[in-house]
């Protein structure tokens, strides 16, 4: 990156000092990455988010929605920006609001809304959490779906999982034990769903039909020939993969799982990743004593992710020294305290 950039990132964040906590994922870029105070998953981060009361500003790298859950959990006199505002997610548009109301409705019509725990995916807007929150579910993430799940069923008989159908489905038939017959997808963009009363009856899984534009995209096949090209490879892949990528992987789990299983791993071993690239990348450098190859060639960066570049984050930076706050991200208050119901009860899970 140009070092005149790094120059200006590094004087304005020395200017900032204690005003500032800079949090990143690790799905940022490594120019942007090397100015966090804390990187993490989005767990680690949604944890960390509150972890400086004292910082005036709380510079958010990474998606939309987190920088709106750390609003949410931050205290009110703490700002949160977020370098680029149109740094969202694919995956959390795809649960718009009034489709869950409507969604619940339909749910009700066929009898089973008051029997049915929503559980949402961190990666859903602040809405979506807030509907989850007011109708007694709860938040998870890649780290802990398995503990929200049973948390869920243990005060319902069936969840609604939303937005993302694969996090649902690997979790409730691989942690779980679940059948894929428990599991019914529901289509937003179909009349009641795309689904019949039975099929709602009969099912524990509700799965929101949602997916990760990026992890969505690794095949089944990436996971047969990266064993043919790479002897004695284990496949590690993130969750938001497809079931089948997930049942052809040795190890399944989040992008801090995959960060602390490759440093745990023994020099001279080798591993395939289905997840973002930047991380691939970052951890490949990290561990040279390791052969980390990317599991699919076709399968590229998180575009939002990456809007999140050393140009915005100096401008981000700069401007916040010089007392102007550009790309404040505000929860309306009334969201933040329902979908803060759904937070905590995600970060109290045992
Ligand atoms: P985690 O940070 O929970 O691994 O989720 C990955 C992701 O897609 C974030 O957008
Ligand atoms: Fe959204 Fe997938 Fe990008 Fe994560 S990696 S921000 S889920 S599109």
């Amino acid at each position: 990156s140009d070092p005149r950039l790094v120059e200006r990132a590094e004087a304005a964040r020395a200017a900032l000092g204690d005003r500032a906590f800079v949090l990143g994922h690790h799905y940022q870029r490594d120019e942007v990455i090397r100015f966090a105070d804390v990187t993490g998953d989005s767990f680690k981060l949604a944890r960390d988010a509150a972890a400086r009361p004292d910082a005036e500003y709380v510079v958010f790298c990474g998606v939309h929605f987190m920088a709106e859950s750390a609003d949410i959990l931050t205290g009110a006199e703490q700002q949160v920006v977020l370098p680029d505002l149109a740094a969202g997610c694919s995956m959390a548009d795809m649960a718009e609001y009034q489709q869950v109301v409507e969604a619940w409705d339909v749910l009700a019509d066929a009898g089973v809304a008051d029997v049915t725990v929503p559980v949402t995916y961190m990666n859903s807007t602040a809405a979506i959490k807030a509907f989850t929150g007011e109708h007694g579910g709860t938040v998870c993430t890649s780290s802990n779906a398995e503990r929200a799940l049973r948390w869920a069923l243990e005060r319902g008989q069936k969840v609604l999982f939303m937005p993302d159908q694969h996090l649902g489905r690997n979790t409730a038939v691989l942690e779980l034990g679940l059948q894929l017959s428990d599991c019914v997808v529901y289509n937003p963009h179909k009349r009641d769903g795309g689904l019949t009363r039975e099929q709602l009856r009969d099912a524990t899984m509700i799965l929101w039909q949602g997916h990760c534009s990026v992890h969505g995209r690794f095949a089944a096949s990436s996971v047969v020939e990266v064993r043919e090209r790479v002897p004695g490879v284990t496949v590690l892949v993130h969750p938001e993969c497809r079931h089948d990528v997930v049942l052809g992987a040795d190890l399944v789990g989040s992008t801090e799982f995959i960060i602390q299983t490759l440093d745990a791993a023994p020099a001279g071993s080798a591993w395939a990743l289905g997840t973002e690239l930047n991380l691939v990348r970052r951890l490949a450098n990290r561990h040279p004593d390791k052969r980390i190859v990317f599991l699919d060639r076709t399968v590229c960066y998180c575009s939002t992710m990456n809007r999140i570049d050393l140009p915005h984050l100096v401008r981000q930076l700069e401007t916040l020294a010089a007392g102007d706050v550009v790309n404040r991200i505000a929860v309306e208050p009334r969201t933040a305290e329902n979908a803060r119901l759904a937070l905590d009860r995600m970060l109290a899970l045992p």
